[in-house]
């Protein structure tokens, strides 16, 4: 297992500092008269604390760099992780994940060859987020395959945050993406298909890939993550859903953790449903344990029908600690660390 002494020094040092300035307050509100030799204790107090932090923070300290992403996608976490292992950093690293996807055209989800609106409109959403906390998001792109690299477009090249429609796509090919018909053959059928009943109603795991979003942590032990999705198939023409909806189909802390979340986005949005899971890790929650609370936030609504929809949640901590919870069997997601790229099934909420 690799570790990194550069990132436990640094936790350390966080840890070292938080704890000095705590003990310096408390020596200054409650031992006024006795500040001096307050200070020297501590000071010893801080070396034998530093040296049991040092031990605890670098045991804690999971396999880097490592990437997980939502449902069965061991081609794009391998290509993320590609990227990482040539040094590149976690923001290139999600996106060429998703980029991969986003160009198979059997992923009928994401990208090329997603599945259309009522209309027959293959429309795109996505999000990207840095290390520093910038993000970049596209909502109802048509004509671009590579939305998750137009969203980081609009984070690194604009003063903006989210571009929509046609000047999304307009922005796109401004900075050189090609137009191009995204609804293929076999997407044309499936909608064709569904015209003839014309139901709308969510598919619970569809085809056990839904969105794709993806959170890597590089060597230096920085978090980035992107999300893309052709939204709800069959879909109402103009709806957005939560992938591109930062804080709630993505949120990356730097300090804390990140999650991405998958499935059906209105119930994700209702609760912002990522951001809530990294503020659950800021509180001491577990990457687990935060997903779990999430999902219960969905299900536990009054009046809530969870039985007819699902909804996933991955998310990493500082420490390289994952988790992942849906409210239905089936949802899985796809870890690649320490030379292991594997599926893992998600425990779930429904078990009646
Ligand atoms: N999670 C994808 C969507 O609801 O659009």
């Amino acid at each position: 297992m690799l570790i990194y002494f550069g990132m436990a020094i640094k936790i350390l040092e966080n840890q070292h500092m938080k704890r000095r300035k705590f003990i310096k307050t408390a020596s200054l509100t409650s031992v006024g008269l006795t500040l001096g030799s307050t200070l020297v204790n501590c000071d010893e107090i801080n070396t034998k604390t530093a040296v049991l932090q040092n031990k605890e923070a670098i045991a804690n300290l999971k396999a880097l760099p490592l990437v997980v992403a939502t449902w069965h996608v061991k081609e794009a976490t391998a290509k993320a992780m590609e990227v990482l292992q040539a040094g590149g950093n976690a923001l290139d690293a999600v996106e060429q994940g998703c980029r991969l996807e986003e160009a198979n055209e059997k992923n009928q989800t994401v990208g090329k060859g997603g599945l259309p609106d009522r209309d027959g409109n293959v429309t795109l959403d996505a999000c990207i987020m840095d290390k520093h906390g910038n993000c970049g998001s596209v909502v109802y792109l048509q004509n671009i395959t590579h939305a998750v690299s137009v969203a980081r477009k609009v984070m690194e090249d604009t003063p903006h945050v989210m571009f929509a429609g046609e000047g999304a796509k307009q922005f796109a090919i401004s900075k050189g993406f090609q137009p191009e018909d995204l609804l293929t053959e076999a997407s044309k059928k499936a909608w064709e298909k569904w015209k003839i009943e014309a139901k709308y109603k969510p598919i619970i795991n569809i085809e056990n890939h839904d969105t794709i979003g993806m959170l890597a942590i590089d060597k230096n032990g920085d978090i980035a993550g992107a999300c893309t999705s052709s939204g709800l198939a069959y879909k109402i023409g103009g709806r957005v859903g939560d992938s591109p909806i930062i804080g709630s189909g993505l949120f990356v802390d730097n300090e804390i953790g990140g999650c991405v979340a998958t499935g059906l986005g209105e119930e994700v949005v209702k609760t912002v449903g990522s951001f809530l899971v990294v503020e659950l890790m800021r509180q001491g929650k577990t990457p687990q344990q935060a997903c779990e609370e999430a999902i219960g936030r969905i299900v536990t609504k009054p009046n809530s029908n969870y039985k007819n929809f699902q909804v996933g949640y991955i998310a990493v901590n500082k420490q390289g600690e994952i988790g992942s919870y849906s409210i239905h069997q089936w949802f899985s997601m796809t870890k690649f660390q320490d030379e292991k790229n594997e599926q893992i099934q998600s425990d779930y909420y429904n078990k009646t």
